[in-house]
């Protein structure tokens, strides 16, 4: 079934999907992240990567929050999106033997994580405005401020230092 099942008719159906889809992203970031953290290697990536480890699940919690508030029971929904991003990150990492190109690796893959996670709570944010929750909104910005946050101190770490050493 593709996205825009029959069951998706109202803004309604389609905040709470989306919900669930990002849901069940952050879970897969949490089962994933630890073995980034693992393999990278600059301690300042490591860092950042644990810290955001701890904001992640903050970010599932206030998630279910959201959920509740909404009236809605929590769940995830399978985002194959997500799954792509991620498997694609293991594959690449499996690879790369040189502990600065795969620390180059892990940025970028953490980076392609973030901005999906942006596009998404861009839009879910709109959309409870929409819907009059602005209980739901101000949650989910909290959840999207972190995510830029932690875009922005990839970029500086990768300016900073692990892409001028593997070059
Ligand atoms: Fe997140
Ligand atoms: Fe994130």
């Amino acid at each position: 079934m593709g996205l825009f099942t029959k069951d998706i008719k109202k803004m309604d159906d389609l905040f709470v999907h989306t919900l669930r889809d990002i849901y069940y992203a952050e879970n897969q970031i949490l089962k994933s992240l630890p073995e980034m953290i693992e393999k990278s290697s600059d301690p300042q990536l490591k860092q950042g990567l644990q810290s955001h480890l701890r904001e992640t699940e903050n970010q599932v919690k206030r998630l279910e929050q959201v959920f509740r508030l909404h009236g809605q029971e929590v769940k995830g929904v399978d985002c194959p999106a997500i799954d792509g991003i991620i498997d694609e990150a293991e594959d690449i990492v499996s690879e790369v033997a040189d502990k600065d190109v795969l620390d180059a690796a892990i940025i970028a893959a953490a980076q392609a994580v973030e901005h999906y996670e942006i596009t998404r709570y861009g839009s879910l944010i709109a959309w409870a405005k929409r819907l009059g929750r602005n209980d739901c909104a101000s949650l989910l910005q909290q959840n999207l401020d972190e995510e830029k946050a932690a875009d922005k101190k990839l970029t500086a770490i990768a300016e900073s230092k692990v892409n001028r050493v593997a070059a």
